[in-house]
């Protein structure tokens, strides 16, 4: 009864999401087609069978993270833990943006920053307004609206797709704790995943670390990010959690600044499709290096072309709605192919709803 009752009110959390998320999308782009009629956007049509292929996913997607948290992978805490209050807060700062984020997309101006920021430490790349924010990821306002657009661009999935990176991540590191152990008489009563340690690459605003937190408490955690904004808003975020505070830095994911063979495993939720193909390899060459042998990697990222053909409108329209240069690209790389490059093995692939996953191994 109270695990009905629950899964109830985890479906209709996610279900205000969504409608809320629908309503905000139709009445920003009713507006700026009344306010802003030069900006015209070549945007592919989807159609109503494309919408219901999409609504299906997503409802796959929810029913597969309620199922995890059944089994035990994570606690059903974490499927309600969302950041309300900056929501409530940063929701009219996100209205009051709106009309500088046309102005950028109008004029197709995407290297635009105010000039108390210094944009020279950072790579070229990098200097641009992703998703036409208002000073791309070097601001503390951008950080305090990032996770109110991401949730508003996915419907509310976003966490729910961040979140299938554990059960992955969980199989890898019992793997390397079974292998451990071996049949040594110590294994009982062991405090599972103790001393093992976990980076986040790009980390972002933390969402992935505090569900590392939540799922596993025993981890030592590390986040690295380019982005000294982004990282003050994560360690906020997860300075309200009783556990450790995971360890931030800053830095690229090019050059990590951590000795070779390093982590257990890492994480990495949605940065390659914001990098250039060549900074894609480096970066998985740089995970390879911190990992320790026998250790696991877990990417999500967006969908690909290759798995999901019949989603190519929603892949066409994104980089045009939300200044994604290196998007078009990234659909169609093979980042499998790049795993092997760098020397992982044991590589599989898996897409929920608009992500895609892949989990790789370095040999032991
Ligand atoms: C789309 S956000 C994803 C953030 C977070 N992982 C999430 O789940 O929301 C991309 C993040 O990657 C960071 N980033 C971009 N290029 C990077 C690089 N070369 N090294 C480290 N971080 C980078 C940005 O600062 C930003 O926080």
């Amino acid at each position: 009864m109270a695990d009905t009752l629950t899964k109830l009110a985890y479906q209709t959390f996610q279900d205000s999401i969504s409608y809320f998320s629908l309503g905000h999308r139709t009445l920003l782009t009713q507006l700026r087609q009344w306010l802003r009629p030069e900006i015209k956007l070549e945007i592919q049509t989807v159609s109503p069978t494309l919408l219901g292929e999409l609504a299906q996913r997503r409802a796959d997607l929810l029913a597969l993270d309620w199922q995890e948290a059944e089994v035990g992978i994570y606690p059903e805490s974490l499927l309600f833990d969302h950041p309300w209050d900056d929501f409530v807060r940063y929701y009219p700062t996100l209205l009051l943006d709106t009309p500088r984020v046309w102005d950028r997309l109008a004029k197709g101006e995407a290297q635009a920053f105010d000039e108390d920021i210094d944009t020279a430490t950072y790579p070229q790349y990098y200097r641009r307004n992703f998703h036409y924010q208002t000073n791309g990821y070097l601001s503390d306002e951008s950080a305090n609206l990032y996770d109110l657009q991401v949730e508003l661009l996915f419907n509310g999935g976003a966490d729910a797709m961040r979140r299938r990176v554990l059960a992955p991540l969980k199989r890898g590191l019992e793997a390397i704790a079974t292998a451990k152990a071996g049949s040594r008489s110590d294994r009982m009563g062991m405090i599972p995943f103790s001393h093992m340690k976990v980076l986040d690459v790009a980390c972002g605003t933390g969402r992935t670390l505090k569900m590392l937190q939540g799922a596993f408490p025993a981890l030592s955690l590390f986040g690295l990010d380019l982005s000294p904004a982004y990282l003050r808003k994560a360690n906020q975020l997860l300075s309200r959690s009783p556990q450790a505070l995971p360890q931030l830095v800053q830095g690229q994911g090019e050059a990590m600044p951590y000795r070779d063979a390093y982590f257990d495993g890492l994480t990495c939720v949605f940065l390659f499709h914001e990098l250039p193909g060549p900074v894609r390899q480096q970066v998985i060459e740089e995970c390879f290096r911190v990992t320790k042998p026998g250790g696991v990697l877990v990417i999500c990222d967006s969908i690909q072309m290759i798995d999901t053909p019949e989603l190519e409108p929603m892949m066409a329209n994104f980089p045009v709605l939300f200044h994604e240069p290196f998007y078009g690209d990234y659909v169609r790389d093979d980042l499998g192919q790049r795993l092997e490059i760098a020397g992982f093995r044991d590589i599989t692939t898996e897409v929920h709803f608009v992500s895609k996953y892949w989990v790789a191994h370095k040999p032991a």
